[in-house]
């Protein structure tokens, strides 16, 4: 099968200098590509500005902002089978940023945010019958609740629950506990453990080896 990946965080520039972001380090998403390529599929991985080496065998699609990966995405969805969104999107950006450096001044400084667009809700929309689409949901209380409403509202097939309020789950840890939610109404808790182990169990539930 051909995937389609998106991690890591993305960047948006407030001036020169200068950006917002957040402390994804793309090893969920990363850990997802190699588990695709060892189980002999084809993997092509968007990711943002990480630390991590790139995936041997994958396809390797660097960008910085939200615009850059939502095109980079967009325009590589047609061709995949399964689409696993892990990337830690940013889901505003400055509306006016300064092309020099910002000098500071006394007082306080407002910067103005505008909404990025919500990539998985777009290939959502895109979808075709046929083609597998899974999403990741960081959250901190009534995880299900919330969970469920991004399955629905964006048209998955997946969701990745993350309770990452509990130790060692989450973001920039290597482990994670977290229970995949599937449209069709079936629950899956998998393990705490290794993002590695994590990652593979994913990709046997979203590819229907569950066995
Ligand atoms: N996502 C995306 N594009 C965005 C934002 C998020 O593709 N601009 C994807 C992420 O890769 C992840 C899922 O959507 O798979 C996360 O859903 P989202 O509703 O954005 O979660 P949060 O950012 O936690 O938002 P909320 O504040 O609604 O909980």
């Amino acid at each position: 099968m051909r995937f389609l990946i998106s991690a890591g965080p993305t960047r948006e520039a407030v001036d020169a200098v200068r950006f917002f972001s957040n402390h994804s380090t793309g090893k969920m998403g990363y850990a997802l590509a190699q588990a695709a390529i060892e189980a002999g599929h084809m993997a092509v991985l968007v990711s943002g500005p990480v630390a991590l080496p790139p995936v041997p065998g994958a396809e390797m699609v660097r960008v910085t902002t939200a615009a850059e990966m939502a095109e980079a995405v967009k325009s590589r969805f047609a061709d995949c089978d399964v689409a696993i969104m892990a990337a830690a999107v940013a889901d505003y950006r400055p509306k006016n940023p300064a092309a020099n450096k910002l000098k500071k001044r006394d007082g306080d400084l407002v910067i103005e945010l505008e909404r990025t667009e919500d990539i998985l809700s777009s290939i959502g929309k895109m979808k075709r019958p046929g083609q597998i689409l899974a999403g990741f949901a960081a959250e901190t209380d009534d995880v299900e609740e919330n969970a469920l409403g991004k399955l629905r509202r964006k048209n998955l097939d997946f969701i990745a629950a993350n309770d990452v309020s509990k130790p060692g789950c989450g973001f920039a840890a290597d482990t994670n506990s977290i229970t995949v939610y599937a449209a069709d109404g079936r629950c899956f808790h998998l393990p705490f453990g290794l993002k590695t182990e994590v990652a593979k169990q994913i990709l046997n539930i979203i590819t229907g080896d569950t066995e």
